[in-house]
């Protein structure tokens, strides 16, 4: 099969590059150049999906499509949510005009966990209502609502994955993750922030079982269906703090600041559907954090 991989220089982007390279005819898109290993780099073309001409060049010979490329960052939504919107749904719509109108048999958005805003219950399956609550959320809902649309002309697929971690974070951007930020401070021999009291609680998957999961919602998705990824585990922010603690050999108290506005309390996916289709995320969280050290 011929796929087209967006965003394939990013953190998740490359592993799905990676991995469906091993079956696929893979060609991936992104503003930048693919910066993990000389290998892939041949494999991504830069281009910019906001532009329709771009858009329908790639998708030309392609029978599928995996939309990873978005801003991603929730603060930056704030900051600027016209770039966010434009970034996440032109693009979007950009990409379901063009398959739909040339060879595209398959098409899976990535959305995010962020379109459920704050969980009436957890764990949080797939029928839990939507309310995002930032413009970050919004945007990838709003991209969810545009793919439901095309149903009729392909078969589409939506995945919300929860919290993401890998080697291929970027520490330097201040918009990345928890894991990230507690990682970058571990480094320097410093204990990890936390905003509040740490009880918040997060579903941390790794990107190369973000990856796995895409792969199981290609060969075995059902159209129309949307999929949880996650590993359906509930790590408290305190107890990611003592990982890395304990990991970095740091003999000290977290730092302890104020709560931040608008922190989700507990998050945590029910992965039942996913794992229906042969889905299960291999990754222990704390065997990563000790591996990173050798990074
Ligand atoms: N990281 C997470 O925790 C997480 C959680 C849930 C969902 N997601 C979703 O997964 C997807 C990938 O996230 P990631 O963590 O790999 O982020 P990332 O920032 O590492 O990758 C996104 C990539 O998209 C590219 N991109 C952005 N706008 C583009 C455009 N207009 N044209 C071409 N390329 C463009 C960027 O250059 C970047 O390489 C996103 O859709 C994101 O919303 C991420």
């Amino acid at each position: 099969m011929n796929v087209l991989v967006t965003g394939a220089s990013g953190q998740i982007g490359s592993y799905v590059l990676e991995l469906l390279s091993e079956e696929h005819n893979v060609v991936g898109v992104d503003l930048k150049h693919y910066p993990f290993g000389e290998e892939f780099v041949d494999m991504v073309v830069t281009g910019d999906l906001r532009s329709y001409f771009t858009v329908r060049e790639m998708v030309e010979k392609v029978d599928a499509v995996i939309h990873l490329a978005a801003q991603v960052s929730v603060e930056r939504s704030w900051m600027d949510p016209v770039y966010d919107a434009k970034n996440n749904i032109i693009s979007t719509i950009n990409l379901l005009k063009a398959s739909s109108e040339s060879k595209v048999k398959k098409f899976i958005y990535i959305s995010s966990a962020a379109v459920y805003g704050n969980p009436l219950y957890v764990p949080i399956d797939e029928n839990h209502p939507t309310n995002p609550i930032s413009p970050y959320g919004v945007s990838k809902l709003a991209g969810e609502h545009y793919v439901k649309i095309y149903i009729e002309k392909m078969h589409v697929n939506i995945v919300r994955p929860f919290n993401v971690y890998s080697e291929r974070m970027d520490p330097r951007n201040p918009y990345s993750g928890v894991i990230a930020k507690f990682i970058e401070r571990a480094k320097k021999g410093l204990p990890p922030v936390i905003y509040g009291d740490g009880e918040q609680t997060r579903d941390f998957i790794h990107a190369r079982d973000v990856a796995m999961a895409i792969k199981a919602v290609l060969d075995e998705g059902r159209n129309g269906e949307v999929y949880n990824i996650g590993t359906g585990k509930e790590t408290s922010i305190l107890e990611l703090a003592k990982m890395v603690m304990e990991a970095f050999r740091i003999d000290e108290e977290p730092v302890f600041d104020k709560e931040r506005e608008g922190d989700i309390m507990r998050s945590c996916a029910d992965i039942s559907k996913t794992r229906a289709l042969g889905f299960e995320p291999k990754t222990e969280l704390a065997s990563f954090i000790k591996d990173f050290m050798t990074i």
